[in-house]
């Protein structure tokens, strides 16, 4: 996902075009606005967490990107793109270094394992809108 911040900062043409450079396909992509409880529900692992509320008020701030990419390992290839959750700690380069203001506003998402990743995308599209 894009993420708010990203978005409204106008980041969404240069955060695609670093992905595309880091030779990810695009498999689905929507341009789109959650609820509060679409975004709790994105994010329902993290519900014991200290900021799912502050995240989940966050990721219905306005609208995302979201997007199922394809490559190989591109599980951990786009978390090195992507760099480290807290941008402060992120590596010269990547997308949070470059685009994110903190870690609860750090641009972009990226799933955490192949099994969360196949849940995620189907979070989002259906299988008509996978290509
Ligand atoms: P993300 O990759 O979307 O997965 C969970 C998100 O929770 C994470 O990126 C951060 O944006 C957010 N997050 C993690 N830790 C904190 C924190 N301490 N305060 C606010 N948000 C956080």
């Amino acid at each position: 996902m894009i993420k708010p911040d990203a978005v409204r900062a106008g980041n969404i043409g240069n955060i695609l075009q670093m992905v595309n450079q880091a030779g990810f396909r695009i498999v689905a992509m929507k341009y789109l606005h959650i609820t509060k409880t679409q975004a709790e529900k994105f994010y329902e692992v993290h519900k014991e967490r200290p900021f799912y509320g502050e995240l989940t008020e966050f990721m219905s701030s306005g609208p995302i990107v979201a997007a199922i990419l394809e490559k190989d390992n591109a599980v951990s290839d786009f978390r090195k793109l992507i760099g480290a959750t807290n941008p402060a700690q992120a590596e010269e380069g990547t997308i949070r270094k470059l685009y994110a203001a903190s870690v609860g506003e750090n641009a972009v998402h990226g799933s955490d394992s192949d099994e969360n990743a196949a849940i995620e995308g189907n979070f989002f599209f259906s299988g008509l809108e996978q290509f």
